[in-house]
This record gives structure tokens, C-alpha cells and sequence, in this order.
């Protein structure tokens, strides 16, 4: 200042000396500050004050709804408390806070013009631990499909599939459902009989979560064929004589190529999965005839043999031609008496029923006591036959 020229001197003094008398130095004012809460905490939000001079303060919510008019409650919602009234600050707080309580929250200062500060509420939903889905089972040799997912928080979490200290990168898919996000990560990784009970896991970090994770370990369940086993089905038969001939067959399909048949004995050796199927074996002798099947189902844990419950067994009938023959005989003849009774009958009713038409057909009753005249008839009928 020392060096300054005068004039210049006089400017700034005079400038300095202005504005501590302005009106603007001197009004009152009010400053919000943002507040960050997780949800289901307690938020404050507060109002500083500049030079309060007793003027009404109101407090909105988002939604510009009066909480409180100037210390009074004015929107019933017991969670909004008010904590504190000082010329230097006004409190409130929220408990509970969800979601839906985001948004801007208004100070406001009646005075000749009015002010207003703004005071932004953001709410933080940590995730839960991410769950881990299996699209596709691990078949040795094949691919497994995992998805971690991570259903509800705010902002949206972050997924990572890590295996030995490596990130996996995977597919990632967001959606947004009020307010809050759910996040899902999506791997495929081939898979060897090796890689059975390899551990994974699924990382989720989120803001609110203050740089810890929330982890979902997975261990690899890698399915693969037993190999060297072999399968072998016995039918087991009785009759006299004794069937000599045993027919295997696979219902739908050829038998196996490896497939060995000694009489009673079906044996395939090494399983594979291409000998899912039914499997029927048939015996026969003069007397009659049997049949079961076996189903061998290839589940991609283990095969599993299921002797189906109802075996088919045909027996020849032998009972004396002679009895069949009179019993033959016999509903033949009942057959024919109950014809010439039902005709016989029939005729009868009908001769009444054309009676009644031809003497009234100009008048209707008299039809119509024809026709009941026909139905009781065909009653008759039922009746008489039962
Ligand atoms: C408060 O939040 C609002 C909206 O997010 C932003 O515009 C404003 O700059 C923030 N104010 C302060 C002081 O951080
Ligand atoms: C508003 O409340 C404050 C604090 O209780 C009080 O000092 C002030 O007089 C009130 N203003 C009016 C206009 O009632
Ligand atoms: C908090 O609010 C949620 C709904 O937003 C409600 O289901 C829950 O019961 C509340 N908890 C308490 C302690 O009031
Ligand atoms: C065999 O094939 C027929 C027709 O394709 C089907 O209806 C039947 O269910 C099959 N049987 C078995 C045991 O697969
Ligand atoms: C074996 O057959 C069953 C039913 O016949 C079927 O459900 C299953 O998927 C099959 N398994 C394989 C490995 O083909």
C-alpha cells in the first residue's frame, strides 16, 4: 500500500469502507451443508445461520413440505426431530432414512427477501454378500457359466470373480429398480476334471462399505464320467420249461456295440453317457411270455440304474375250449331274448304314438302329449331293459 499511488489507495480504502456498511454485510443468512447417510441410520441435517435477528425459519422436505415452522412441527412424521434452535443453528434430525427420503432439504429465512439454502441428502445402501447362481453345471471338458449377483445397493456395487488371486473379467449387467441398483457378473471358464472343488469367490466393494468386501466363496463342482465301470443287468427267469432264448433290446435305439449277452446276463463295459436309455429284456417258452426293463439313467453325477416297478408278464391262457364255448354259448342267447323283448316292445309304443298323431295334429297340446307320450315310451324302454 506503501508504494501505491494515491488516488489508488483512496479507491480501495473507500471501496473496503463501503461495503462493511452495505446491506448485504450486514443481512442475515442461512448455509445448508449436504449430508451422506446409510440407509436405515440418522441423518442431521443443519442450517447455519448469519446474523439471525429472529425471523421465522422453515424447514422443507424434498418434496417442499413444511417439517418445521420456525421450531413448531408441521408435517407428522415422528422421525424428524428438531434438536437444536440457536440464533447460530437450526438441527434436525432423521432417523430411519430410506431411500425415498433423498432429495433436497430446504432452509428457508422469512425476512424482507427471502433466502433459502439447499442441504443435498444422499443415502448409501451397502450390499449384502453377493450370491453366486450356476447357469450352466461344469461337465469335464465343457464350460461352466457362474453369475454372482449382488441384488439391492447405492450406488451400484462392484463385482470382481477372483480365482487364486486373479481377476476373472466378467460379463456385467446393471439394473436400476427404484433408486437402488442390482448388479450381477457373469463368468464362463472351461472346466477339467481337475478343476473339481477349485476354489472361486465373488467380491463386492461399495463405497459405504469403507474399502472392506463383502465375499461369496464358490467351489468348482466339475462333474465327469466314471470311467472303467461297467454295468451289468441280469434278468432273471423262471418257468418250465426253462425259456432257453433271453432277447435284450433298447427300447428306441440299437444296443450298444460293447454290449455283451450271455444269456440271462446284459453287460456293457465302460459306461458312457450314450448308454442312457431303456433296456428290455424278453423271455419266452411255449406257455407264455415275460418282459422287463431296465432304465439306466445317465444323471451327470452319477448313473443310476432303475428297475422299473412294473415288469410285463404274459401268461398263455389255458383255460378248456369247451367253457368258453358255453359260456359263449349262453350270452348269445341272452343277447337275442333281450332284442326280441326291446323290438317287441318298441313296436307297441310306437302304434300308440302314431295313433295320437293322426287324430290331432291341427291342435298343439295334442302333439305335444304325442311327443311326452313318445318320451315316456323311450322311458318305458330304459326301464325295461334294465
Ligand atoms: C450439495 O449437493 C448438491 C447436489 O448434489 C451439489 O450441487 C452441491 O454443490 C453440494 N454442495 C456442497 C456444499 O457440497
Ligand atoms: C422463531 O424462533 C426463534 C427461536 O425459538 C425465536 O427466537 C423467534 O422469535 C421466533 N420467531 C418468530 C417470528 O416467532
Ligand atoms: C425403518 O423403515 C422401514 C421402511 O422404510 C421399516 O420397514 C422399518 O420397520 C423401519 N424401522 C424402524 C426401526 O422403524
Ligand atoms: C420311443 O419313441 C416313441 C416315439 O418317438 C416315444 O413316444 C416313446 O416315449 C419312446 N420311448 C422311450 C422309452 O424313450
Ligand atoms: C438320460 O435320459 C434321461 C431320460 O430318458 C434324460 O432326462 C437325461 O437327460 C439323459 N441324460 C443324458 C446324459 O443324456
Amino acid at each position: 500500500l506503501f508504494f501505491m499511488p494515491f488516488h489508488l489507495f483512496i479507491t480501495v480504502f473507500s471501496f473496503l469502507f463501503l461495503l462493511s456498511f452495505s446491506p448485504w454485510s450486514r443481512c442475515q443468512a442461512v448455509q445448508a451443508e449436504n449430508v451422506t447417510v446409510l440407509e436405515g441410520g440418522t441423518a442431521q441435517i443443519s442450517c447455519r445461520l448469519q446474523n439471525y435477528d429472529g425471523s421465522i425459519v422453515v424447514i422443507q422436505n424434498p418434496r417442499r413440505q413444511t417439517l418445521f415452522f420456525n421450531g413448531t412441527r408441521a408435517l407428522k412424521d415422528d422421525r424428524f426431530q428438531m434438536v437444536l434452535f440457536t440464533p447460530r443453528l437450526v438441527r434436525i434430525t432423521l432417523t430411519n432414512v430410506s431411500v425415498s427420503d433423498e432429495g433436497g432439504y430446504f432452509c428457508q429465512l422469512y425476512t424482507d427477501a427471502t433466502h433459502h439454502q439447499v442441504a443435498t441428502l444422499s443415502v448409501l445402501v451397502p450390499p449384502e454378500t453377493p450370491t453366486v447362481e450356476v447357469k450352466q453345471e461344469a461337465v469335464e471338458g465343457g464350460e461352466v457359466e457362474l453369475t454372482c449377483v449382488s441384488p439391492r445397493s447405492k450406488p451400484a456395487a462392484t463385482l470382481r470373480w477372483i480365482r487364486n488371486g486373479r481377476e476373472i473379467p466378467g460379463v456385467v449387467s446393471q439394473q436400476d429398480n427404484a433408486k437402488t441398483f442390482s448388479v450381477s457378473s457373469t463368468i464362463r471358464i472351461p472346466v477339467e476334471r481337475k478343476d473339481n472343488g477349485a476354489a472361486l469367490s465373488c467380491e463386492a466393494s461399495h463405497p459405504a462399505l469403507n474399502g472392506q468386501k463383502k465375499i461369496r466363496h464358490y467351489r468348482l463342482d466339475v462333474y465327469f464320467a466314471p470311467t472303467g465301470d461297467s454295468l451289468s443287468l441280469t434278468c432273471s427267469v423262471t418257468g418250465n420249461p426253462l425259456p432257453r432264448n433271453i432277447q435284450w433290446s433298447k427300447i428306441n435305439d440299437t444296443l450298444p456295440e460293447r454290449a455283451e449277452i450271455s444269456g440271462p446276463t446284459f453287460q456293457i463295459s465302460r459306461l458312457s453317457q450314450s448308454h442312457n436309455g431303456t433296456y428290455l429284456c424278453q423271455a419266452q417258452n411255449n406257455f407264455g411270455r415275460a418282459a422287463d426293463h431296465y432304465t439306466l439313467l445317465f444323471s451327470l453325477h452319477f448313473p443310476q440304474v432303475v428297475l422299473n416297478p412294473g415288469a410285463v408278464v404274459e401268461t398263455h391262457s389255458a383255460v378248456p375250449y369247451a367253457v368258453i364255448g358255453g359260456v359263449l354259448a349262453l350270452l348269445v342267447f341272452t343277447v337275442i331274448c333281450v332284442l326280441i323283448v326291446t323290438i317287441w316292445c318298441s313296436v307297441r309304443q310306437k302304434g300308440s304314438y302314431l295313433t295320437h298323431e293322426a287324430s290331432g295334429l291341427d291342435e298343439h297340446g295334442e302333439v305335444q302329449e304325442a311327443f311326452l307320450n313318445g318320451n315316456d315310451a323311450s322311458q318305458g324302454k330304459k326301464e325295461y331293459l334294465l
